[in-house]
């Protein structure tokens, strides 16, 4: 049997086996739901027996698990190594779900006219990665896999991955590939599929102010003493001018700027602005003065406040100076910017606008390197020919604005580019309430992971 026929009979299976691994609440960030990223682990790996794979183990770290499974079918063929992640986002806040995130219910929207799955985790990454273990075991069934078969599924990507270089630079020889597949990005549409080659790094701080060394009246101290949360955002809005340029001295040294003409060719992407701002019903985007949207997110780096707090938040009115107010700030970074670096001089920087009035504590949380992969590689054109033949038009490069600290890891311990071979849409509500998977996206992404190995084989022996 063909492998598309294969896939064909197999539907209802292949959807209800990824419902299961949904319906596993395998929160990383919380302790609160240890046990289930360990059954998550445990479900991983008996997939992977399940599809036909010769061994599969769960790999103990300090952290949560790595499950590693591989089908050897011949060592002279070529060897592909799939990555992806088996924990997730925290749901919260639960009430902005329509349902119950870790209940997958099937719903059409607008996007996915043939339904999408709704729960967390289902584009990021579970649905994603277990396309490959559906397509070894489509493969497999059809007596048609065309190439050996690696799988590294880790437990920790939402967290920073901070187990997982240990692992790598330890088993590298056991890691060994010709080509590395990850699913955990998007594609621009099922119209317009793209394959992504740039992702930004990332720098993640924390910072503390304190004022007083209690909390104060506002009456009797308010105006004559520093009010830490007044101060801090003062030093935030600091951050960037009226272009939205960062102002941290250096941060922007090491900038890789794009010729006029690498710049261009990112603009040709299918995109529109409105479009866009209807999606998200805002009435203007905003970003750095002089780059469009797509270089905004692609090719620019940022800084953001992702949650901030101190003070009264309570029902009702309290007149209060507090003592602290905190923040947590993230900075997306771009080629050739050093995530340790960058860290550094937002810390210096952060110390020197603080005034006098308050002492401030700057906490470093993790980071990860940017990185542009080959869109040359015989891996990307096998890619590009995969997804010509199922979705009957040549892909196009993108740059997205996300982060996998991985794959520089990757570039630099197995000397190998990544494949960001990513089936989602930018509207699946990553790390949002409500996030889904389009049915379509996980069996089409079946189908061309197949035909990758196909292609990827032919290419090789050439
Ligand atoms: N799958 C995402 C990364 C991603 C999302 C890439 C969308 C491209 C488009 C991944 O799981 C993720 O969320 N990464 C984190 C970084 C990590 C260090 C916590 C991120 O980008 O915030
Ligand atoms: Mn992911
Ligand atoms: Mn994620």
């Amino acid at each position: 049997m063909a492998v598309s026929d294969f896939i064909q009979n197999n539907k209802d299976r292949f959807l209800n086996e990824l419902l299961d691994l949904l319906r596993i609440p395998s929160v990383s960030a919380d302790p609160k739901f240890k046990n289930d990223v360990f059954a998550a682990a445990e479900f991983v790996k008996e997939s992977l027996i399940k599809a036909g794979a010769d061994t599969a183990e769960i790999c103990e770290t300090k952290g949560y698990p790595i499950v590693y499974g591989e089908k050897v079918i011949n060592p002279e063929f070529p060897t592909v190594l799939v990555y992806g992640h088996y924990d997730v986002q925290p749901a919260d806040p639960y009430e902005l779900w329509d349902s119950p995130p870790f209940e997958p219910v099937i719903k059409k929207t607008e996007e996915h006219p043939q339904g999408a799955i709704f729960a967390r985790g289902s584009a990021d990454d579970k649905g994603q990665f277990y396309m490959h273990i559906k397509a070894l075991e489509a493969m497999m069934a059809s007596g048609d896999l065309p190439c050996n078969v690696k799988f590294m599924i880790e437990g920790e990507e939402e967290v920073g991955s901070d187990n997982l270089d240990k692992f790598v630079i330890e088993n590298k020889e056991k890691l060994k590939a010709d080509v590395i597949l990850i699913s955990d990005t998007h594609m621009i549409s099922m119209k317009d599929p793209s394959i992504t080659v740039g992702l930004r790094g990332m720098a993640y701080m924390e910072v503390e102010v304190t004022g007083a060394n209690r909390d104060l009246h506002s009456g009797t101290y308010g105006g004559a003493v520093a009010n830490p949360i007044n101060v801090l955002c003062d030093m935030i809005s600091s951050m960037k001018d009226e272009n939205d340029h960062i102002t941290i001295p250096g941060f922007y040294d090491k900038v890789a700027d794009l010729t006029a003409e690498q710049r261009a060719r990112l603009n040709e992407a299918p995109f529109d602005l409105d479009e866009y701002k209807k999606k998200l019903k805002i009435a203007d985007v905003q970003g750095e003065k002089g780059y469009t949207t797509i270089e905004r997110v692609g090719i620019r780096p940022t800084l953001d406040v992702n949650g901030i707090w101190g003070g009264y938040i309570g029902e009702g009115a309290k007149t209060v100076l507090p003592s602290k107010a905190s923040a947590k700030i993230s900075m997306r970074l771009v080629p050739d910017q050093d995530w340790h670096e960058i860290s550094e001089l937002f810390e210096n920087y952060f110390r020197s606008i603080a005034p006098k009035s308050v002492t401030v504590k700057v906490i470093p949380h993790h980071g990860g390197s940017p990185a542009v992969v080959s869109d040359s590689s015989i891996g990307y054109q096998a890619a590009e020919k995969a997804m010509e033949e199922t979705f009957g038009k040549r892909p196009i490069p993108t740059r997205e604005g996300g982060s996998i600290p991985i794959v520089a890891l990757f570039q630099k311990e197995l000397e190998t580019d990544p494949i960001l071979f990513g089936f989602g849409l930018d509207t699946d509500a990553l790390h949002s309430p409500n996030e889904h998977y389009g049915v379509a996206n996980y069996f089409i992404g079946i189908e061309t992971i197949a035909a990758f190995f196909k292609h990827f084989k032919t290419l090789s022996s050439q």
